[in-house]
């Protein structure tokens, strides 16, 4: 249900309101360009203190209600046995209905186990869409992705409402292919985070539980972005308009053999998370979160967190709560579209997402088209997106760029923090910036890490081109932050 206004406009309203602030820091344009460069044209390398919207990540930076905060209060702290371990693990049996929950410390732990238990050399992982971390953790332990998407999925402008769901014909060839023996595991991504937050229908979710079963293999089940996906679910999906959020959760669950989530995500807080029901894959599992993550009863996480992790489930279930991000990131994909600027359609989870090929066709995918607009973005608004292009890709074997499928950036929408004054500036700047794109030049590599480069790499501007940006700026908006 959402709530229609008398004067015909249509926007969202907070279901919440706002009882703690932090202070925001808003740099001349002139300070944006030096950051930038400080940053190495990275955005992830820009501090705090000099980014006014922080639209980077959703992960670890949503808001926290006040019963969360209040839960924080009387956490059990203790290494073994804690109390609030076992309200976290029957809060998981009540939500997922899986009995063993293994406890990480976020969600890229939760992949280091599932790779190091399942993949060994020569395995294929068939999914949806990757993540760079769940992508990784498989090559590291010698295996390989194959990704089943439909078509659609890369299609940026497109009517499908459920672009994230697996080709079950494509993962029947791939298997198939490789032998059901060679499968490590099949992994569907909710809210598939790399091709702009698009979510997979339930009846997908069946059909890929129905090829598990033909082949005998496990189907794992990344929730990390499970929240925006119940939302389309509920408003995209006919069968489900009238169920409650927690049945579609249920019966989302039930299909799965093992579930796994960021809890930056997934719950509105900090930490990580293995479910599932067989106690042969949680024997398997054990060991490795003593290794690595922390004794059974906190694996890595601080007790605090686990409480507002606990609080922040049931709030998961509640339509109201998670229908604020995905009528956001609507709302700043609409306002966009208004003003020509090339986003993601349909608008999905996760963040507005920005055509960058379109946005920048003049600049080339090998001068990191998608990165050049995420540091056009932060000079013009102070607001700082997140590359997902090539730039979040690596070389192959022998130093050849591999190209991105799209080139985006996303402007993150972390849930229940900025106000719509927020995003209606912040589309301004963009729509500005649109106007003055042939300003925008391309960018090379000046320190490049061989894995994950896209976290600690430099990069320098081709030409002056930051410089001459910041000067129309002042140009156009006179003595304007
Ligand atoms: N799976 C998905 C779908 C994710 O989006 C992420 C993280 C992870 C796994 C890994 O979880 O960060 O807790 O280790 N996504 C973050 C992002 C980093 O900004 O989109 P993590």
């Amino acid at each position: 249900m959402t709530v229609s206004f008398y004067s015909g406009q249509q926007i969202p309203l907070e279901m919440h309101k706002v009882r703690i602030v932090q202070k925001l820091n808003l740099p001349p344009v002139e300070r944006r360009v030096e950051a930038m460069k400080e940053a190495g044209y990275n955005t992830f390398l820009l501090k705090n203190v000099d980014v006014f919207m922080d639209m980077l990540t959703d992960s670890g930076v949503n808001a926290m209600s006040d019963r969360q905060q209040a839960a924080m209060l009387e956490a059990d702290d203790s290494y073994a046995g804690s109390a609030t371990f076992t309200k976290l693990e029957q809060k998981i049996e009540e939500i997922f209905g899986k009995k063993y929950f293994l406890p990480a410390h976020q969600g890229r732990a939760c992949e280091n186990i599932l790779g190091q238990v399942y993949v060994t050399p020569g395995k294929v992982v068939p999914m949806n869409y990757h993540f760079t971390t769940s992508k990784a953790h498989i090559t590291v332990n010698g295996g390989t992705v194959e990704e089943v998407f439909k078509d659609e999925a890369l299609n940026l402008t497109s009517e499908d409402l459920f672009k994230g769901n697996v080709d079950i014909d494509k993962l029947v060839a791939i298997i198939e292919e490789k032998g059901a023996d060679n499968i490590a595991f099949v992994r569907v991504e909710s809210g598939t985070n790399l091709i702009g937050g698009q979510p997979h229908s339930v009846e997908n979710m069946k059909a890929v539980r129905k090829v598990c079963d033909q082949y005998n293999l496990k189907l794992v089940y990344d929730i990390s972005l499970l929240a925006d996906n119940l939302y389309f679910i509920k408003t995209r999906e006919d069968a489900y308009k009238d169920a409650s959020i927690r049945d579609i959760t249920r019966e989302l669950a039930d299909l799965s053999d093992i579930l796994y989530f960021s809890a930056r995500k997934l719950g509105f807080a900090r930490g990580g998370g293995i479910a599932t029901n067989s106690e042969e894959d949680y024997l398997r599992m054990r060991e490795f979160i003593t290794l690595y993550e922390g004794f059974l009863t906190y694996g890595g996480m601080s007790v605090r967190e686990m409480e507002a992790i606990t609080v922040g489930l049931d709030e998961t279930m509640d339509e109201e709560y998670i229908a604020q991000g995905p009528q956001f990131i609507q709302y700043m994909s609409d306002e966009l579209q208004k003003r020509g600027v090339p986003v993601v359609t349909p608008a999905g989870g996760l963040g507005c997402h920005i055509d960058a090929t379109r946005f920048l066709s003049h600049i080339p995918q090998e001068q990191y088209t998608a990165g050049a607009l995420a540091a056009a973005i932060y000079i013009a608004s102070g607001a700082r997106g997140m590359e997902r292009g090539t730039m979040s890709e690596q070389r192959d074997e022998n130093g050849v760029e591999t190209l991105a499928h799209m080139e985006l950036v996303r402007m993150a929408m972390p849930r229940r923090v900025f106000t719509l004054s927020q995003i209606n500036y912040v589309v301004d700047r963009i729509a500005w910036l649109y106007d003055n794109r042939e300003l925008i030049g391309g960018m090379k590599f000046v320190e490049e890490p061989k894995v994950l480069r896209f976290f600690f790499g430099k990069l320098d501007a081709l030409t002056d081109w930051p410089t001459q940006l910041a000067k129309k700026f002042r140009e156009d908006f006179g003595e304007s932050l």
